[in-house]
């Protein structure tokens, strides 16, 4: 019984070192929002694509889903899902989904 007492203790002692470690969180980098741009599809991405649901949906998809991938998806939440994204707005969005999300990034993204 007594043993059992300091052997927890120095369990307890040798984990001490590694509570401390545990308490550094390290905070994820923003995600709530879509990533700033030149392009002009950032700004109407912001406009037509949070309408709904979060951009988590749009952050999500798979890194290499090509420009076709992009184009099937925002066509699709205009047709069947309503979104009301004016046809000639949808290639520059097309174009800053797949360089900021998909197959055409930069490095370093
Ligand atoms: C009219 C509402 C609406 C708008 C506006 C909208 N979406 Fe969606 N979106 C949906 C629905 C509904 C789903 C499917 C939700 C589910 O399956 O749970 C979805 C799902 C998605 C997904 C997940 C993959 C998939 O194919 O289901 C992506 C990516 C996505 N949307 C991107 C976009 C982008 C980019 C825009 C802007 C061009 C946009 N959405 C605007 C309704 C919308």
């Amino acid at each position: 019984m007594k043993y059992a007492l300091i052997r927890m203790l120095l369990i307890a002692s040798a984990l001490a070192p590694y509570a401390a470690t545990a308490l550094d969180i390290q905070l994820p980098a923003e995600t709530a929002a879509f990533k700033p741009s030149e392009l002009p599809g950032y700004v109407l991405a912001q406009r037509n694509c949070i309408i709904c649901h979060s951009v988590h949906y749009i952050q999500s998809q798979p890194p290499a889903s090509p420009r076709s991938y992009w184009e099937a998806t925002v066509k699709k939440m205009k047709v069947p899902f309503g979104a009301k994204i004016a046809d000639e707005d949808i290639p520059a969005i097309v174009d800053y989904l797949v360089k900021t999300y998909g197959a055409e990034r930069s490095s370093g993204n």
